[in-house]
């Protein structure tokens, strides 16, 4: 965070818009004005220009139950049909919705007629199944296009969506199942990784023997051709069900603050929340963000979002952005550097991609292996880069717009969470001045300040708290059965009074002379591992759940290319002393522990065996000091410690 801060304040670089870009930018100026001249009527004209509504609103906003807003709560709409049938109702069924590359490099591609046919297909599948309006149905599946379908096919049919990324354990699938009481999960037999196929059906049989036993259904689409096990009682194929199903599917309109899915995502305890989204208002802001913070021209441009559907950024900006906007857009199933280095640069040359929209994560990595790579491949058809999901240091915002944008594009940083469901903080292409590092200024209709811990707004360079001041269309509604937990996690940091109802993001930040916004972090425990959230919470208890572990403490240490890293201090018990006499062993097996708990992800970088935990007198751990260690500082203040030699015992077990 310290060298945050200090690149932070070094930058002074600026770049103007080309006047060519500005001339023929989707947003300009007046995007601004209008939202500033009256908020609410600027977005309720989003949300009438950008989508079809069944039945057309004639309510905004509902605040006066704070912080459960409602958007447009009169009118109906059907999000999957904003997606795709009106666009084919529009004669442009021929255009390609989806370039699908598979990661051993068989192709496909889908036009708008054939995945409104295929959603309508899977729709009647799952209604075969028993899937009504409200239900909800887990979606397991790797990057292809099923996973689009799968959850188009959900929406269309009013139930909500469940997407668990492919990554996580069958412990993580069973939490989030049963949290839900998902009736359907919507699997593959495995998919492409690496060069190699990864199981996932059977995560799912494995999940579904700890699940309570809410699923009645499991549809599995046939993709890594992998061995897997069968329940007849149960199991069904996609190609078996779905692909002769009739496309014939009329669908309702339902109403805007109607539910559209659950996305799990780590908060400061052990227990992931999940968080969900409604239909009008997240489709707005999703819609609105895609066109104008990415300059869509959908006539014209190949887009391409590297996130998997697993995350948020795969829902608004694979999913929902792009195809309610009618964009054609790049899908990859695999892994940036197989079977070669290049790629994805191999991919962008192959599809023409015009817009890019990225993690620093990947760029530092692209970084580390040199320009060489990306030189290879033509890559002047890219007019746009976006970044997304941890600050972008300024060096590697610099390499990207020059190395892979040929140095003169724009580059946009995108600040959001999975809670705000779409983009808060962004320049806008061909309006704004650039600057490296920055994610620079909220986008029109939303509001954003700094404040200190007590509420009070904080001017110049010192930094505070992010917080979201007005409520916006693509606002979390709540976490699933946890309304409390809801208000005490983001509403009640200022106070439960109405005045001071304002949303904690739990990022810290600070805004420069110019009026830009700089990210700083988070300020909880809440670890960002190459752009994906993870709790320290969750995986220390992971840690503990080991019988081995009498006492764990983790921290995210700042690692070079994945942001932060993973680092975890733990405690033996006194009772395994015997069995266990190789430090690195029970490291070994302790991070191999929380990669099966949890999933690959929340793997520990380093776990160190110690004797002694750095505590204060009341017995609250002392992350700082362990941070300091697992990223090889100078041990800061150790007064409060109970026992103030303790870092010196810890650290020498350390080295
Ligand atoms: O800390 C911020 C960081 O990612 C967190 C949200 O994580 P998640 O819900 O998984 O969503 C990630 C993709 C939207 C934020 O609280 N973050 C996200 N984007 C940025 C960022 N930090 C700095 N700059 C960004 N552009």
């Amino acid at each position: 965070m310290n060298a945050q801060i200090d690149h932070a304040l070094e930058e002074i670089r600026r770049f103007r818009p080309s006047p060519e870009f500005a001339a023929q930018a989707v947003a300009d100026e007046g995007l601004y004005d209008a939202a500033r001249a009256d908020r609410l009527e600027f977005w309720a004209d989003q949300a009438r220009t950008l989508l079809q509504w069944e039945k057309p609103f004639t309510r905004t906003l509902d605040w006066s139950n704070p912080p459960f807003a409602k958007w447009f709560d009169d009118g109906e709409l059907n999000v999957a049909v904003n997606c795709l049938d009106r666009h084919v109702e529009a004669g442009l069924g021929d255009r390609v919705a989806i370039h699908w590359e598979g990661e051993p490099g068989d192709s496909r591609a889908i036009t708008y007629a054939e995945l409104t046919d295929e959603v309508k297909r899977a729709a009647n599948t799952l209604t075969d199944l028993g899937v009504r309006s409200g239900d909800r149905v887990a979606i397991y599946l790797p990057m292809i296009p099923e996973a689009v379908v799968s959850m188009l096919a959900v929406a269309r049919l009013g139930a909500i969506h469940s997407v668990v990324f492919g990554g996580f354990s069958a412990d993580s699938l069973a939490s989030r199942i049963d949290d839900a009481e998902a009736s359907v999960v919507i699997t593959a037999d495995g998919g492409y990784r690496k060069g190699r196929v990864f199981p996932l059906k059977p995560v799912v049989d494995e999940a579904l023997e700890k699940s309570a036993g809410s699923v009645r259904n499991v549809l599995v689409v046939k993709r890594g051709e992998n061995e897997i096990g069968w329940n007849s009682d149960r199991d069904l194929w996609w190609h078996e069900t779905v692909a002769t199903a009739s496309n014939e599917h009329e669908a309702q309109g339902f109403e805007a603050e109607h539910p559209l899915f659950i996305l799990y995502t780590s908060g400061t305890t052990g227990k992931p929340k999940g968080i969900l989204h409604t239909s009008g208002g997240y489709l707005t802001q999703a819609a609105f963000t895609q066109k104008n913070v990415f300059d869509l021209h959908p006539e014209r441009d190949v887009y391409w979002c590297t996130a998997d559907v697993g995350w948020i950024t795969g829902h608004s900006y694979v999913v929902y952005g792009p195809l309610a906007n009618g964009a054609t857009q790049v899908l990859y199933e695999g892994t940036p550097d197989t079977p070669h280095p290049g790629r994805w640069w191999e991919i962008v040359e192959k599809y023409g991609v015009t817009i890019l929209y990225t993690a620093p994560t990947a760029i530092r990595s692209f970084m580390k292996l040199g320009r060489q790579i990306p030189h290879e491949y033509n890559l002047r058809t890219l007019r746009l880069l976006g970044s997304v999901g941890e600050p972008i240091n300024p060096e590697a915002w610099i390499w990207y717009r020059h190395v892979i944008g040929g140095g003169s594009i724009p580059v946009v940083d995108t600040w959001w969470q999975t809670e705000t469901g779409a983009i808060m903080i962004s320049a806008l292409p061909g309006v704004t001045d650039l600057k490296p590092g920055s994610a620079q200024v909220p986008v029109p209709g939303v509001s954003i300040d700094i404040l200190d811990d007590d509420g009070t707004a904080v001017e110049g360079e010192g930094g505070g708290l992010l917080v979201v001041t007005e409520p916006w269309p693509s606002m979390l509604r709540g976490i699933w059965g946890d309304p409390e937990r809801f208000k005490e996690t983001y509403w009640e940091k200022f106070g439960a009074a109405p005045d001071k109802t304002m949303y904690f993001a739990g990022d810290g930040a600070r805004r420069d002379e110019d009026g830009d916004i700089w990210l700083l972090g988070r300020v909880d425990d809440v670890m960002n591992v190459s752009g994906h959230r993870l709790s320290t919470a969750e995986i220390e208890s992971s840690l503990v759940a080991h019988p081995w572990t009498a006492e764990a403490a983790v921290v995210g240490a700042s690692d070079e290319t994945t942001g932060q890293a993973v680092v975890a201090f733990v405690i033996l018990k006194a009772s395994q002393a015997e069995r266990v006499t190789d430090p690195a062993e029970a490291s070994e097996e302790l991070r191999r522990h929380v990669a099966t708990q949890i999933g690959a992800i929340a793997r520990p970088r380093q776990v160190f065996i110690v004797n002694e935990l750095p505590k204060t007198r009341s017995g609250k751990i002392m992350r700082r000091l362990l941070r300091d260690l697992a990223e090889g500082r100078e041990v800061g203040d150790t007064t409060t410690l109970a026992d103030t030699s303790i870092m010196q015992v810890i650290s020498a077990q350390v080295r």
